[in-house]
């Protein structure tokens, strides 16, 4: 099975409907919003500023299923190795099943392992939390130090930072990036004597991972001798063998599977800052509102079924209307990290040029995926998805309310600011709507003509909405896994791997070969010549 043959009535109604205009497609049917916009639990789906109906929809469930994403769904769940190119199973859901049934992977229930690891995971988070683990100082741990990259960084991130209403432990602080100037800026506010640092890491191997955990080690040995290492260093990997080898204390490495991707992995112990910070109970929630969006995906009729809903919706602005991206736009500031998470959860899945069997796909697959919190964005892009050449289709989020009742006020200006950008972007301003504004303003003609075709706002411009009442741990382990099963959909219309990443690969062979030419204990030589250029320069000063 290559690429897909895209079905040509749907292709026509993208385009009958784009004609048509949003703004007549809610003129004429004043029940628009009823009948596309979707619910689960608290969570809603707003479909309806887009250029469809439920038959299209009805129409690309059908193509989907042809497609087989029902099967492949069924293969995931039940632990074939559906990630072809690495012989693996792709078993996030298995870190958040919450029921009794057992999980097979070659025939062997991976639930006890993960039912222990959540446990060994809450003993220490607790013993963190409560003082009874103490520092090499005798002192309780006031900071959480996480080191990792990617997966092992951009998901407790994000979450820890969405849930900072729900934390009541030390204080979290992520370092990431190998330049110096993170893990410097990081380390300086902190007292390495009540300092805990949690090595994340799926492989233990990644160099940026290990040059800041190396770079934290010396911090800890400066200041309280080699022999506080263990007390001041826990790690979370696949790779055990690697971990001891560091010389972290086997009690604090917490385990996870080959089977659990790194962007797919905040649910295993990669969580177990996110425990630290709110608890086991916090962290329990999260899992529970993840795995009810999981049960949800698996029985719910694919037309009422959000993550296939929202992964129709991307293939239909993908390779029905061409658009190139999405911007997701979450109205709310603890969401902020949110974009990037999905960037990489959707661009490291979804971003292939070829099918399973190896062909090139015969179509555009994930597209560029972006965004920052509103309001904010209003104030720097937006100009472009209003008025640029592009049209970007929109992924507002938002809260029915915030956490700080005394700032109500601030939360409706946030909600109307959401419900305003939709709006505007779908109605846009007419020519004749913006000569009338220019003539309210009191502008003569000559003005008027020439002002009003800067004033236009062409509108049509799509968008969807995603409300929920609040953003708790419930509702936070639902988005994630709605977003998570929205790639996995779309990874399966285009017959694509979403679970490798080959891409990234490449880049890091070449920096390994060119670090020795860069510290000059190899002669820089045999490279094209801006790069032997660029290594020049640098090395000059
Ligand atoms: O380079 C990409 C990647 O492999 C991601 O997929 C992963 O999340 C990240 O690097 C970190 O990898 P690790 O957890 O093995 O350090």
């Amino acid at each position: 099975m290559t690429g897909p043959a895209f079905p040509q009535d749907l292709k026509q109604k993208a385009e009958a409907f784009r004609s048509a205009g949003l703004r007549r497609l809610f003129a004429d049917d004043p029940g628009r919003f009823d009948a596309l916009s979707f619910g689960f639990e608290d969570l809603l789906l707003d479909l309806s500023k887009m250029h469809w109906d439920r038959e299209t929809i009805a129409g690309l469930a059908a193509f989907a299923r042809e497609r087989g994403m029902e099967d492949r769904r069924a293969a995931m769940f039940s632990g074939e190795a559906i990630n072809e190119t690495e012989a693996r199973a792709v078993l996030h859901v298995a870190l958040r099943n919450r029921g009794d049934a057992p999980v097979l992977v070659d025939g062997r229930d991976v639930m006890p392992g993960v039912r222990e690891t959540l446990a060994r995971m809450e003993a220490f988070a607790n013993g963190i939390r409560d003082g009874s683990i103490l520092s090499a100082a005798g002192r309780p741990f006031t900071d959480v130090v996480n080191i990792g990259i990617g997966g092992s960084d951009l998901g407790p991130a994000m979450v820890t930072a969405a849930l900072a209403p729900f934390a009541d432990g030390p204080r979290l602080h992520y370092v990431s990036n190998v330049d110096g100037a993170h893990i410097a800026d990081t380390l300086k506010g902190l007292d390495p004597r009540s300092t805990l640092v949690i090595v994340a890491s799926k492989t233990f191997t990644t160099i940026e991972t290990m040059t800041n955990a190396r770079t934290a080690r010396q911090w800890i040995v400066k200041a309280l001798g080699e022999s506080a290492v263990g007390a001041h260093f826990a790690a979370v990997s696949t790779a055990l063998d690697k971990v001891g080898a560091f010389g972290i204390d086997p009690a604090r490495v917490f385990g996870f599977w080959d089977w659990v991707g790194g962007r797919y992995s905040v649910w295993s112990a990669i969580g177990l800052p996110v425990m630290i910070a709110i608890g086991p109970e916090g962290f329990a929630q999260f899992l529970e509102g993840a795995h009810a969006l999981d049960r949800h995906f698996l029985e719910a009729e694919a037309t009422e079924n959000l993550p296939v809903l929202l992964g129709l919706a991307g293939i239909w602005h993908r390779n029905f209307c061409g658009f190139p991206a999405r911007a997701i736009l979450p109205y709310d500031q603890r969401l902020a990290r949110l974009p990037a998470y999905l960037q990489q959860l959707d661009m490291e899945s979804n971003g292939k040029r070829v099918t399973l069997s190896g062909e090139p796909v015969d179509c555009a697959t994930g597209p560029l995926v972006w965004g920052e919190p509103g309001t904010n964005g209003q104030h720097a892009f937006y100009q472009l998805l209003h008025q640029g050449t592009d049209v970007i289709p929109c992924e507002f989020i938002v809260a029915a309310s915030g956490h700080e009742p005394e700032l109500a006020h601030h939360h409706a200006l946030l909600v109307a600011n959401c419900l305003a950008q939709s709006e505007a972007l779908m109605n846009g301003r007419t020519r004749e709507e913006a000569e009338a504004l220019l003539a309210g303003e009191g502008k003569s003609a000559a003005e008027i003509a020439r002002l009003a075709p800067h004033k236009v706002f062409p509108g049509n411009r799509p968008s969807l909405t995603i409300v929920h009442d609040r953003l708790t741990p419930r509702a936070l382990g639902r988005l994630i896994a709605l977003y998570e099963h929205r790639v996995f959909v779309e990874g399966a219309i285009w017959n694509i791997n979403s679970f490798d990443q080959w891409g990234v690969e490449l880049g890091k062979v070449l920096a390994n070969e060119l670090l020795p030419m860069l510290d000059g204990r190899e002669p820089a030589e045999g490279r094209d010549s801006s790069t032997l250029g660029l290594l020049d320069r640098l090395r000059s000063r």
